[in-house]
């Protein structure tokens, strides 16, 4: 960990793929700070700022908000939490090549981005998924119809993100398909948070 910068883990993948389960089980146990941009955006779309009516039309579209706005909610909730000394989670950011553009303008230098976690899984258990949160969830965005948009933004703009890390040789994939005890594990052993 470099002195003085918080360290951060992006955690990506699909809707549906298991982010914020596994980044809640991973402050339980682990000490993480989470922060979800989806969370975020949803909770400025809830305020009724100047953005918020935007910034329902992007997620009722399954799009991506310019990156000004979450980049912005990001650091104001890193902030929020103590800015250094910290290891963070931000889930389901950066998505596109415009998140991770404006993140790299503002927090290049100021943070250290350690590792990218990508949890994978296949489109037919993603949807499954998500529809069967629909069901409680009271999410715009969490309909059929509104899941296919959300897989094609996932596959078209966030997959080259995690090439990307892939490249830089800080992607961690690990297989998200099953029980959510043992994909957790997986995690511990593959970002090495617990001996093999
Ligand atoms: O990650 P989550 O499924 O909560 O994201 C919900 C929606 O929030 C996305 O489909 C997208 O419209 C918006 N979002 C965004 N930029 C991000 C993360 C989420 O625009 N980095
Ligand atoms: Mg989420």
């Amino acid at each position: 960990m470099e002195v003085g910068k918080p360290e951060v883990t992006f955690v990506l993948g699909g809707p549906g793929s298991g982010k914020g389960t596994q980044c809640g089980k991973l402050v339980e146990k682990h000490g993480f700070i989470h922060l979800s941009a989806g969370d975020l955006l949803r909770e400025e779309r809830n305020s009724g700022s100047k953005d918020a009516e935007l910034i329902n039309e992007y997620i009722k579209e399954g799009k991506i908000v310019p990156v000004e706005i979450t980049c912005n909610l990001l650091k104001k909730a890193m902030e929020a939490n103590g800015w250094d000394k910290s290891r963070f989670l931000i889930d389901g950011f950066p998505r596109s090549q415009d998140n991770l553009d404006g993140w790299n303008e503002v927090m290049g230098d100021v943070v250290n981005v350690s590792t990218c976690l990508y949890l994978n899984t296949s489109e037919d258990i993603m949807t499954e998924r998500i529809l069967k949160r629909a069901e409680t969830s009271g999410r715009v965005d969490d309909n059929e119809e509104a899941v296919k948009k959300r897989l094609s933004t996932y596959l078209e703009s966030t997959i080259p993100i995690i090439k990307h890390f892939e490249e830089l040789g800080k992607t961690v994939e690990v297989d998200s398909t099953g029980e959510i005890e043992d994909i957790f594990s997986t995690i511990e052993t593959s970002m090495k948070l617990v001996e093999e």
